[in-house]
């Protein structure tokens, strides 16, 4: 029923600089494997046929990633290195990859207003390549699509941090429906400390009805100047409906290094090792 997923990835990735300097976050490898590559199987899992990706200067590796790569292929071509190829090539058989850039580094709401054209009117995913997420039975954007099919509203994943870590997050406040599910009654980005409306804190995992483009069309910068998706989303809840879903599964932040560290040790022990 959702066909499209949108991948912002024009960010700077400060906190991973100098790594960073000249290559994409999201192309940094957790094992051998870059995190985008896990976030569009993600996609896939949850039935997403369509990837749209907002990128900027000095993303290419991203779109090239994504294509074939003649020289390499033919190089290897026949020799027990091709296996390691196998995943990826089924993988980009199987998607559409659209870009689009995003010139001016605006905010993560401006980020996804730039995927307008390549969405269109229709109810989309959206995948923050920097958290990785392993669901527990589904994938987590599967069983966020789940939710879409009976809500059909937008829908965040939620999950529970300590007080002192609420500051990094976009934190919601909520009427419970169930354990695991809040209609959202208020959110509020990075809240200061003593302000934060509750202790669930928004990941990298949504799915957006198309209204949010025109919300987001007339959402002032908000803050650090920027266009924030927390403010669209808030507008969204008031005037329709926007859930929380408290996902069942794990977080990686692999934007912040003692994420990412955890993230490969996580999967080097359960993922290659057992290969
Ligand atoms: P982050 O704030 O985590 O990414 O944004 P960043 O800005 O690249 O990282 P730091 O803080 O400088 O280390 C969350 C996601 O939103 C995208 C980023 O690429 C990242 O995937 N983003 C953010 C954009 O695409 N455009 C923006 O203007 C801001």
């Amino acid at each position: 029923m959702i066909h499209k997923c949108l991948f912002p990835v024009a960010g700077y990735g400060t906190r991973f600089l100098p790594a960073t300097k000249s290559m994409p976050k999201e192309m940094l490898p957790i094992v051998n494997k870059p995190l985008v590559q896990y976030g569009v199987e993600e996609a896939v899992a949850a039935g997403m046929k369509d990837m749209a990706f907002i990128t900027g200067r000095g993303k290419r590796a991203i779109a090239d990633h994504f294509d074939i790569s003649y020289e390499l292929e033919k190089e290897i071509a026949g020799s027990s290195k091709e296996a390691y190829l196998t995943d990826i090539r089924k993988l980009i058989d199987s998607i559409n990859c659209t870009f689009t850039r995003q010139k001016k580094m605006m905010g993560l709401g401006h980020a996804i207003l730039c995927g307008e054209t390549l969405i269109g009117q229709e109810a989309f995913g959206v995948v923050l390549a920097d958290d990785l997420c392993f669901g527990e039975g589904d994938e987590v954007l599967a069983q966020m699509t789940k939710l879409y099919e009976q809500f059909r509203c937008s829908i965040v994943a939620v999950m529970e941090v300590p007080k002192e870590e609420a500051h990094k997050y976009g934190v919601i406040e909520g009427e419970a429906l169930r354990d695991d599910l809040f209609r959202v009654t208020s959110m509020v980005e990075k809240p200061a400390p003593g302000e934060e409306p509750s202790n669930l804190a928004v990941i990298g995992r949504y799915i957006l009805t198309p209204d949010i483009f025109s919300i987001l069309r007339e959402t002032p910068p908000g803050k650090n100047g920027e266009i924030q998706l927390t403010d669209a989303l808030l507008q969204q809840a008031q005037h329709g409906c926007v859930m929380a879903y408290k996902f069942k599964g794990k977080r990686f932040d692999c934007g912040s290094v003692e994420g990412f560290v955890e993230a490969t040790n996580y999967c080097f022990e359960n993922i290659y090792a057992k290969k």
